[in-house]
């Protein structure tokens, strides 16, 4: 499978971070980001760095002419001509496809609205891989906001390629979108439920999201979701030994501090391979 190549070389990745290259010398990525990011602006500027490539772009939208009204047709035509790859984050659901649709150059998606996110999908499986050394067989539990989390979605169509069990954990409100399961239910063991604390114990990776509050047209529906997760150093008592805990990050309180000392804890450790599985996704467009 194409993602497994990927995922083989990015655990090598971590020798030309060390050592340094030039693989990418004479080449420039252009990121295009209409909504904030830290860890994924980033590693993908970093890993492009550290191929000996070149950076352009923007982080903020206000800086550039889409502040003058310039639509996202005219600022990915104007990009290609200074870059040999473009990343682009937008609020937009199918914001990545359009600029695919108009660039001539390689468009990577770091986020479409609330849709998709398949290169935080990548550094999952990535992540999930070299922390378990498997990725079929594991019982994977997405806890969090499963409706506009875009991290989700793409994770869900991913792990639907291997053989696990899913356990889709979340509010009534904020299920699993629908099209999701349906076209993934056929591929993969499914199970949807409300309360995460009984399946604790039967979990090999426990993936926690944020509620993503700027997504809501209604701030009372939040107000009723807010907080609906919240694991604490306690809850890992009664977990398998070789559980993870792994999240996209930010958080904001669905993973308590206590965790974080914790053997399970892998999320600051996930970041890292975001940045080696960016290095290897940008030295196989480009390389
Ligand atoms: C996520 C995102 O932007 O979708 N962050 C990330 O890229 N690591 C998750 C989130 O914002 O909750």
């Amino acid at each position: 499978m194409e993602i497994d190549e990927l995922l083989r070389r990015a655990a090598e990745m971590g020798v030309c971070v060390d050592r340094g290259t030039d693989l990418l010398r004479g080449k420039v990525m252009g990121t295009l980001f209409f909504e904030p990011s830290t860890r994924t602006r980033l590693s993908f500027e970093s890993a492009m760095i550290r191929l000996g490539g070149g950076v352009i772009g923007f982080a903020e939208p206000k800086v550039a002419s889409v502040e003058k009204g310039e639509n996202l047709a005219d600022t990915v035509r104007t990009v290609e001509n200074y870059a040999d790859v473009l990343v682009i984050r937008h609020p937009l659901e199918g914001a990545a496809r359009l600029a695919a649709d108009f660039a001539s150059v390689p468009v990577i998606n770091a986020g479409s609205g609330a849709e998709e996110h398949p290169t935080q999908a990548m550094l999952d499986l990535l992540t999930i891989h070299q922390e378990q050394g498997r990725i079929d067989g594991l019982t994977i539990a997405v806890v969090g906001d499963l409706r506009y989390g875009r991290t989700v979605h793409s994770l869900a169509y991913a792990l639907s390629l291997y053989k696990v069990k899913l356990l889709f954990v979340a509010p009534e409100l904020l299920r699993m979108r629908r099209e999701v399961v349906d076209d993934i239910s056929a591929r993969v063991a499914l199970e949807e439920s409300a309360d995460l604390a009984p399946l604790l114990s039967e979990i090999d990776v426990l993936y926690m999201t944020r509620i993503q509050k700027e997504r809501f047209a209604d701030m009372a529906e939040y107000e009723k979701v807010a907080g609906a997760y919240r694991l604490t150093a306690r809850d890992l008592e009664k977990v398998k030994e070789s559980m993870i805990v792994m999240h996209p990050l930010p958080r904001v309180d669905e993973i308590d501090h206590s965790v974080d000392r914790s053997e399970h804890a892998k999320y600051f450790k996930q970041m890292r391979y975001g940045l080696l599985l960016r290095m290897a996704l940008l030295l196989s467009i480009l390389g």
